[in-house]
């Protein structure tokens, strides 16, 4: 018979994982702090992507908080993050050009203040996240790329109302 497979089991499994990830790459709770703090810093100056976020967010530390837990159970699979970011972001005014400038900003920021290999699982994972999210935002204006499409809207789409 099949040993079954205990909540106690999964746990300890995790646990070994997230062992080996931090082993591997360095990554802890203040890392993803400084990463998420310098990213945002930029982010917020940034004239392509500061006024999306703006026109959003007007108290930055419970967002930052969010990125935080988001980073933590995306890098090291804590699970301390329950949100949904998909439909947080089928409403913004963006595309392909919006999706490249956040991951050159990511990468820069990554490279700046995490070890290579800390740096590489994090880069890894954003395009991944980054991919799926223009997926979403293109599939909600009703197109379907293809593979290794990018979603550009039509100038009309991208003016702000009023
Ligand atoms: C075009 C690039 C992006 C823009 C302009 C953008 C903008 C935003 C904005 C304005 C919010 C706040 C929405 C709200 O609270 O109503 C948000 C939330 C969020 N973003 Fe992005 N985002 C981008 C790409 C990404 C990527 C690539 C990731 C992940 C790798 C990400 C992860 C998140 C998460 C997890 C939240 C939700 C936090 C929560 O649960 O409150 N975003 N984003």
């Amino acid at each position: 018979m099949e040993p079954r497979v205990t909540s106690e089991g999964l746990g300890s499994r995790r646990e070994a994982l997230i062992e080996q990830i931090r082993a591997e790459t360095g990554i802890d709770e203040p890392m993803i702090a400084r990463l998420v703090d310098a990213f945002y810093g930029k982010v917020r100056a940034d004239p392509l992507l500061g006024p999306v976020f703006d026109a959003r967010i007007s108290d930055w530390e419970p967002h930052l908080a969010q990125m935080r837990l988001f980073w933590s159970s995306v890098a090291l699979m804590s699970g301390v993050y329950h949100g949904r970011p998909m439909p947080k972001h089928l409403p913004l005014p963006v595309d392909a050009t919006h999706f490249d400038r956040w991951l050159e900003l990511f990468e820069q920021t990554a490279r700046e203040v995490c070890p290579p290999a800390a740096a590489d699982h994090f880069i890894e994972r954003a395009r991944r996240i980054a991919e799926s999210l223009e997926l979403g935002i293109a599939g909600a204006h009703g197109v379907l790329l293809g593979k290794g499409e990018r979603y550009v809207r039509q100038p009309e789409a991208r003016r702000s109302p009023g």
